[in-house]
């Protein structure tokens, strides 16, 4: 058996819901004796003459895993070693001294890369707020690519997709929205007239912290070829385990992500009456300024982010996130347990975030569990 023989994926069913192709999408073809996984193929090189003769080529777990995010995102996906590897590639796809018009609020990571491409003269960039579609649509005309964070890290800012979409089409520019936050559960921004999605596998579609993967599906054939040959080339290739790992973190997204955001709706109506908390950032609050955006372009829920400003100084704001025993202080997202970090201790951040912004992700914990524990820190803070 190959690599090249095995696996071809089962067959899908075009009603299937993304929660049934979630499960089923990227498994062996159903015949007798077949194994309900792809296997964990730790081998740098294969037998000459059927295709795949090197480990920087393919690997049956990444093909299981890609299978599985083109079905849910409807396009070609192309996986990376890490989220930033998978930007790094789509960013090379603006021509040499083409125009990218960027969000304001994005990972901090991903401005970086833009930013350093733009001091050596590579890409020219137009810096525009997310909900700020028609500043969007404007600053396209000329430019190469649109690149949207949606839901938007760390102010939980939703983009009009549909509408920079087809703004920035009519002026000639792709347009990628990174969709970590939203999972292909919550958003499908090919369906919803982008050309590229990205997503740090690394959250919540692994959904363990212990990964790090980045995946890219592109409405475009020829674009994911493009992005295979930048792989190749720059060597950016997933592990075989944490393919492994990601495409069985994928099985369970729809029960971790309902969990989740229930928990997360929760917390953030409780944090927003909460006096020492001075404002609350989550979609799903009826009064939140995404709140009409979110419901008209997300689908099912809001997502399992909670934002919030500590109504005081920095040192109680770190006095706060000490005195937390359940939720963890540590960075990152999207995993079964809950984390909270401030985000202002990144440059990046502190650009677009008061120093008091602390980014809450929330897991699978009881939520009562999670209120007592936030409620105490404050209260051991505050009094
Ligand atoms: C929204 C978003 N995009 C991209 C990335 C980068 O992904 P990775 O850490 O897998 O490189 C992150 C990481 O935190 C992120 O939060």
């Amino acid at each position: 058996m190959t690599e090249q023989q095995y696996p071809s994926s089962v067959s899908l069913d075009p009603d299937w819901a993304g929660d049934t192709v979630a499960v089923q999408a990227g498994r062996p073809a159903r015949v007798p004796g077949a194994p309900m996984n792809p296997p964990i193929t730790l081998s740098s090189t294969y037998v000459h003459d059927a295709g795949v003769e090197y480990g920087r080529d393919g690997n049956v777990a990444w093909g299981a895993l890609e299978a599985a995010l083109g079905a849910l995102d409807g396009g070609h996906a192309v996986t990376f070693a890490s989220g930033l590897a998978a930007t790094t590639a789509i960013a090379a796809l603006v021509p040499a001294g083409g125009t990218v018009v960027l969000s304001s609020v994005t990972y901090h990571g991903v401005r970086q890369i833009f930013d350093r491409m733009a001091a050596d003269g590579r890409v020219e960039l137009r810096i525009v707020a997310p909900d700020d579609t028609e500043a969007i649509v404007a600053a396209s005309e000329g430019a190469a690519m649109v690149w949207v964070e949606s839901i938007a890290n760390p102010l939980l800012v939703v983009a009009d997709v549909p509408a920079i979409a087809a703004g920035s089409r009519a002026h000639g520019a792709i347009t990628v929205v990174d969709s970590t936050f939203a999972t292909p559960l919550r958003q499908r921004p090919i369906e919803l007239g982008a050309d590229i999605v990205m997503h740090s596998a690394t959250k919540l579609i692994g959904g363990h912290s212990d990964l790090l993967l980045g995946a890219v599906v592109c409405r475009e054939p020829a674009d994911a070829e493009t992005l295979i040959a930048h792989r190749h080339d720059h060597g950016s290739i997933p592990g075989a385990l944490e393919a492994f790992l990601a495409l069985r973190g994928l099985r369970t997204l729809a029960v971790r992500l309902d969990r989740a955001e229930a928990s997360a709706g929760e917390l953030a109506r409780r944090l927003a009456t909460h006096r020492n908390v001075a404002a609350v950032y989550y979609p799903g609050l009826p009064d939140d300024a995404q709140h009409e955006r979110a419901a008209r372009v997300l689908d099912g829920g809001f997502g399992s982010m909670v934002s919030l400003d500590i109504a005081g100084s920095v040192e109680q704001t770190e006095a706060f996130l000490s005195a937390l025993r359940l939720v963890t202080h540590a960075t990152s997202l999207g995993g079964v347990e809950s984390l909270i970090e401030r985000r202002a201790r990144y440059p990046g951040d502190a650009a677009i975030v008061g120093p008091t912004l602390c980014r809450l992700s929330v897991g699978l914990e009881n939520v009562e569990d999670l209120w007592s524990d936030l409620d105490r820190a404050l209260r051991a803070v505050f009094g």
